[in-house]
């Protein structure tokens, strides 16, 4: 039973008995040592809280505001490929999740449902993911699609210009199933006498060109806000704003593509400087408690984005499953709130002081 679940860890638990070793290892993994991938965790855990007593959080306000949407608190759905490995329901479950919590889903471009089918899931806002290959038609084709079927704004990953080398796929000789948003479009079929043919795809079709002058280039094809996803460093944070982006996810894939990149949480305070308060500036990587969301607001993030966590819900339990996970999180970080003594996520955002590095 979903209710007996008290905590977003224990969905990995339940995803690891419900899949087949080949599609969990996809999810839970990371690049090469996975140093990133468990640092992400590891770096929140160090963080201690210095709670203030005696402040009315008899009233707490967890709703923000992305670009112009209303959100019931900041916690949103990452971009994740192929839900439909989790859960018959696929990304479509995902969504309609997405909607019951009044949250942001952001629909990744390697999905195994079209763009269309999920917008017309429910009435959720939706984000849109792109890659963009060395045929820039499908960047076009689908940019235009998401724009035409509702999508509120693109977020452009950057940090993919190659794929990261993640061996348990490799040793697993995981396949890229037909990604249906490029159906008609292309084949994802590629040989590989590598195990897995992820790289050989990834190395294939990615467009390992793609630079900052390209921005220009994605702002002629739409009208849609554009953020930028995997930015780590101040200097990538001032050039995002050079370029016009209406926001920044900071972010290292989950652990997934470059290993030894710092953990999100440690580089958060450094972009948020730099970006000033120019655009919103949202964390992925690592966050698997309240206090972790509260943590990343009070360094300045105006919302977080969970990854594995909602592929776990989903496999486990479905579309419920994914609510659960986005509901725990937020009466945990609204728990949180109240007991460090802040009650609204406004007042929190950029509180650093309520936080403390802890060596270990
Ligand atoms: C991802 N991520 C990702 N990012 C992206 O921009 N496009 C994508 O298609 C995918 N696909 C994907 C698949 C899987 C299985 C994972 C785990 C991750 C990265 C994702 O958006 C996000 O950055 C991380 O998942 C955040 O870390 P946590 O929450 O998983 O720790």
């Amino acid at each position: 039973m979903a209710d007996e679940i008290v905590s977003v860890n224990e969905f990995q638990v339940l995803a690891r008995q419900a899949l087949p070793k080949m599609y969990y290892d996809f999810y839970a993994g990371g690049a090469e040592d996975e140093h990133t991938l468990k640092k992400n965790v590891q770096e929140f855990q160090r963080i201690i809280l210095q709670p203030r007593v005696l402040v009315d959080v008899s009233s707490i306000a967890m709703s923000t505001n992305i670009l112009g949407y209303t959100i019931s608190a900041p916690i949103m759905i990452a971009p994740t490929a192929m839900h439909k490995l989790a859960h018959p329901e696929g990304e479509l479950a995902t969504a309609r999740a997405a909607a019951a919590c009044n949250t942001i889903m952001i629909l990744s471009f390697s999905a195994s449902a079209s763009v269309e089918e999920v917008a017309s899931s429910c009435n959720a806002v939706q984000f849109f993911q792109l890659y963009v290959y060395k045929r820039r038609d499908i960047a076009v084709n689908l940019v235009q699609r998401a724009e035409k079927s509702g999508y509120k704004a693109i977020v452009l990953t950057s940090d993919t210009p190659r794929l990261g080398r993640r061996e348990a796929d490799i040793k697993n000789k995981m396949i890229v199933p037909q990604l249906k948003n490029l159906e008609g479009l292309m084949s994802t079929a590629v040989a590989s006498d590598k195990g897995s043919n992820l790289e050989a795809y990834a190395n294939e079709t990615m467009d390992p060109s793609l630079s900052w002058r390209d921005i220009a280039w994605l702002k002629s094809i739409t009208n849609l806000p554009i953020l930028i996803k995997g930015i780590l460093t101040r200097e990538d944070a001032t050039k995002a704003m050079e370029v016009g982006a209406a926001g920044i996810i900071v972010s290292n894939h989950g652990g997934r593509q470059l290993d030894y990149t710092p953990a999100t949480i440690s580089v958060l305070e450094e972009v948020v400087q730099a970006v000033g308060r120019k655009v919103p500036v949202l964390l992925d990587g690592g966050v698997r408690r309240g206090t972790d969301v509260f943590k990343a607001l009070a360094l300045g993030a105006q919302a977080v984005l969970v990854g594995r966590p909602v592929i776990y819900g989903l496999a486990a339990k479905g579309e419920a499953g994914v609510r659960k996970v986005m509901h725990m999180l937020k009466d945990e970080l609204e728990l949180t709130m109240a007991l460090a003594g802040y009650r609204s996520s406004r007042i929190l955002k950029l509180h650093s002081s309520i936080v403390s590095d802890h060596p270990m």
